[in-house]
């Protein structure tokens, strides 16, 4: 069996839906309480055992390379002043390998998931997109990687949601309601109607091997994109399968402003360093 032992970001979306803020700083990078979205999402790979992460940027998002760079006059200086807790969070990457590759043209996730090919070659990686937060025991990393070690197979990560939000999702088409189930087929951003299931799409996916061949068949169909899903969508007509991991845990869309503000609210209260009092006292204000 081939273990996974590396995870994919493409962080070089636009992040259209964080304006104004995203016109300069990479929506990865703001932070969720105390710690920057991307940071939370690496931390929980780390958890998992993922010893290299890969990053697809742009030119735009240089930022997120160089805050994964070590910046030695900080740690100097910190070391020096013995504030050895603010080192260990600066430093707390330093055992992975990051590598990053530049998408030049957003031409949707898939072209920048293809970006990486070189590097991934024929083994089975993550894929993380970088706004999708969720907290909960198993991490959601160690939920998909379960799920790959049951099923040798690709894996994309689904969540229930509210009928009523289904029309902006991809939805799988699954005929049981276990955590795990077979994918028959995916529908992009259904008419409730026409939704196949409730378990909507997250961001969060294992790929085998046949995906490469499978984005490239792809092609940019959809308004000049290349996007991941047009892959598992191919590789299911050929057959090959996929399944859904439900992913368990509190769950928040950070890359839209609603998502992020509530996501701030849980981790300060996880911190444990904002009661519930004081946020009470400032909606009562
Ligand atoms: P999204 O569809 O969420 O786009 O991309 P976005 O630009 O991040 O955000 P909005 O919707 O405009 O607010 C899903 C993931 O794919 C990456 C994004 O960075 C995000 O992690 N992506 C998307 C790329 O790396 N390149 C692309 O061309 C498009």
């Amino acid at each position: 069996m081939k273990k996974i032992t590396k995870a994919l970001f493409p962080v070089a979306g636009m992040g259209t839906r964080m304006l104004p803020a995203t016109k300069a700083i990479p929506k990865e990078l703001l932070p969720i309480y105390n710690t920057p979205i991307i940071d939370v999402l690496i931390e929980e790979c780390m958890e998992a055992g993922i010893d290299e992460i890969i990053l697809v940027t742009s030119r735009e998002k240089y930022l997120i390379e160089n805050y994964f760079d070590s910046f030695h006059e900080l740690e100097k200086k910190l070391a020096k002043k013995r504030d050895f807790e603010r080192l260990a969070r600066i430093q707390k990457f330093k055992k992975i390998k990051f590598s990053s590759v530049r998408q030049g043209e957003q031409l949707g996730d898939g072209h920048a998931i293809m970006q990486a090919k070189h590097l991934l070659g024929d083994e089975p990686f993550l894929v993380i997109f970088g706004d999708d937060l969720t907290f909960g025991t198993p991490s959601s990393v160690a939920q998909l990687l379960q799920a790959y070690e049951k099923t040798q197979h690709s894996i994309i990560g689904v969540r229930q949601v509210p009928r009523e939000t289904l029309s902006s999702y991809g939805v799988v088409a699954i005929s049981g309601n276990s955590d795990l189930e077979a994918i028959s087929g995916v529908v992009e951003k259904p008419k409730i109607e026409d939704a196949p299931s409730d378990k909507a799409v997250i961001g969060k996916y294992v790929c085998t091997s046949e995906i490469w061949t499978a984005l490239e068949n792809a092609g940019t169909s959809h308004g000049g994109e290349m996007r991941l899903i047009d892959g598992f969508e191919i590789m299911l007509e050929k057959n090959q399968q996929i399944s859904a991991q439900t992913i368990s845990g509190e769950r928040f869309d950070a890359g839209s402003t609603k998502g992020y503000f509530l996501a701030n609210v849980f981790m300060a209260m996880k911190s444990g360093e904002v009661s519930k009092d004081e946020i009470l006292e400032v909606i009562k204000k």
